[in-house]
């Protein structure tokens, strides 16, 4: 048997196995190689040297859907999926939920630390002198049906600021990208109120900086005719919370979008749109709209157990939208802020009546062996649409507020691949299965 030592172990002495490595046996040449660990993880380009041949191309590894590829290494988000833990930059969800504000959330999830009253003050003043948009995007807007989701048209008017700011270009100037973070997270709100007046028919509020965060968005969403629009104080932080509760979930699909679609080095507001994209599918962001109409479709309490029957013996066709994760094997941290704060919120609004069905859901979906041997508990979006309804947005607005609150932690992680060296274009690589080399046939000749 050959010992192949890689140069990061050959430190160690010859014949010394360093502790911190992986020693592998090719079976099929009898060879062994020391993998160097770091972090918990091996290189998977460290695979490459076990051959067969010298003209191999080397191993690769296979991960179909990343169920366990650590793409990059993050000094951002912590999640501990079996402990049901969520921290942004090491301050636990529930502390920032109950004490910060989004703003000072998406300060401290860009810059890694919480910013003191200056900062804050400045970063209050930067965003909020931000939240206009240029004239022809409501032109823009106007070329979309009176039907079309506001999903849709986030994404394309997203895209379209690319147009607007083509310095956005120079990704790897700070002071430019910090200019741009400043622009999406600022105009996200609004294109999404004015995305939801478009398919009311209601013409669009202009943002008010009087106002915060939130109470603004809440303004250009619902104001009519008043001359300033009075925000209920109790609403006006559960939105803020759930910004919160949103602003960043490490390499979920669509911060792996912006990541991935950013690593092409295009300008942010394309790579944000991608990432719009991806949060709009029912498996992710969209999830919290198809919980709505899962828990109307249900109708009442009675027929709950009936559809957890047909869940169960659907062969994973018909899912409880709302439950599972990739990482939580536990309650997910946001969806027990989520129902804490719902109460509040119903004291204002009136209790939404779908709330009984979600309680009953979640007490039998709980105590059944289907869902607590998968491990699958409520997630962030079993409960926020339920808030969201109450507060009159439409369903079809949900994975919008998703994507609002979200957009801070996007900016942060695109930014963290951007400056990270060891990062390139993202580039997967494949297991190719298909046709060998065959000659073209004219189609005559084609049986
Ligand atoms: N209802 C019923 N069965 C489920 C569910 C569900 N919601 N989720 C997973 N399962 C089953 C699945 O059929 C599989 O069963 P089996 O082992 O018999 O094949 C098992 O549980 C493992 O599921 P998986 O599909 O391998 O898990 P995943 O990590 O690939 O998928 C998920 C995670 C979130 C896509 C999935 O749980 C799901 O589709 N949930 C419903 C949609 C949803 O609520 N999404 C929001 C996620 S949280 C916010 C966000 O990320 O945007």
């Amino acid at each position: 048997m050959t010992q192949v030592t890689l140069s990061e172990t050959a430190a160690a002495g010859p014949g010394v196995v360093p502790k911190d490595s992986l020693t592998v046996i090719d079976n099929r040449t009898g060879k062994s190689y020391q993998l160097p660990v770091e972090h918990g993880t091996v290189r998977a380009m460290d695979l490459r040297q076990i051959k067969t041949e010298p003209d191999d191309f080397g191993m690769m590894s296979y991960d179909p859907a990343f169920m366990n590829t650590a793409s990059c290494r993050s000094r951002i988000t912590f999640i501990d999926g079996d402990r049901g833990i969520l921290r942004y930059r090491g301050y636990p969800i529930e502390q920032l939920a109950e004490k910060s504000s989004y703003l000072e959330t998406a300060y401290l999830i860009l810059s890694g630390e919480l910013p003191t009253k200056a900062q804050h003050d400045g970063w209050v003043f930067d965003i909020t002198h931000h939240t206009m948009v240029h004239e022809n995007v409501k032109d823009l807007m106007m070329g979309f049906r009176y039907d079309a989701h506001p999903m849709g048209m986030l994404a394309s008017t997203v895209a379209a600021l690319s147009t607007f700011y083509p310095e956005a270009k120079q990704i790897h100037d700070p002071l430019v990208r910090r200019k741009q973070i400043h622009r999406l997270i600022a105009k996200i709100p609004t294109l999404a109120a004015f995305a939801y007046r478009h398919s009311r028919g209601l013409p669009y509020v202009y943002p008010d900086n009087e106002l915060s965060f939130a109470g603004n968005f809440l303004s250009m969403m619902f104001k009519t005719t008043e001359i300033r629009y009075q925000v209920n104080p109790a609403l006006e932080r559960a939105m803020d919370v759930l910004f919160i509760l949103h602003a960043d979930h490490e390499q979920n699909c669509s911060t792996s979008a912006m990541r991935g679609v950013g690593s092409s080095y295009v300008d942010p507001y394309i790579a944000a749109a991608a990432a719009i994209g991806a949060l709009y599918g029912p498996l992710h962001g969209g999830a919290n709209e198809q919980v709505l109409r899962m828990l109307a479709d249900i109708g009442s309490r009675e027929k709950v157990p009936a559809f957890v029957k047909e869940v169960k013996e659907s062969g994973g066709e018909v899912k409880l939208m709302g439950f599972g994760h990739r990482v939580y094997k536990n309650y997910d941290p946001r969806a027990k802020v989520i129902k804490e704060m719902a109460d509040r919120v119903f004291e204002v609004t009136g209790r939404n009546p779908l709330l009984d069905i979600a309680l009953e859901l979640e007490k039998i979906a709980l105590s059944d062996e289907y869902f607590l041997k998968r491990k699958l508990y409520p997630n962030v979006d079993f409960y926020s649409g339920l808030i969201y309804q109450a507060m009159g947005f439409p369903v079809d607005m949900f994975p919008v507020l998703f994507a609002i609150g979200r957009m801070s932690g996007w900016l942060a992680q695109w930014e963290e691949m951007v400056q990270d060296k060891e990062q390139k274009i993202a580039r997967p690589r494949q297991v190719y299965l298909g046709a060998d080399k065959r000659d073209f046939v004219p189609m005559l000749k084609r049986s």
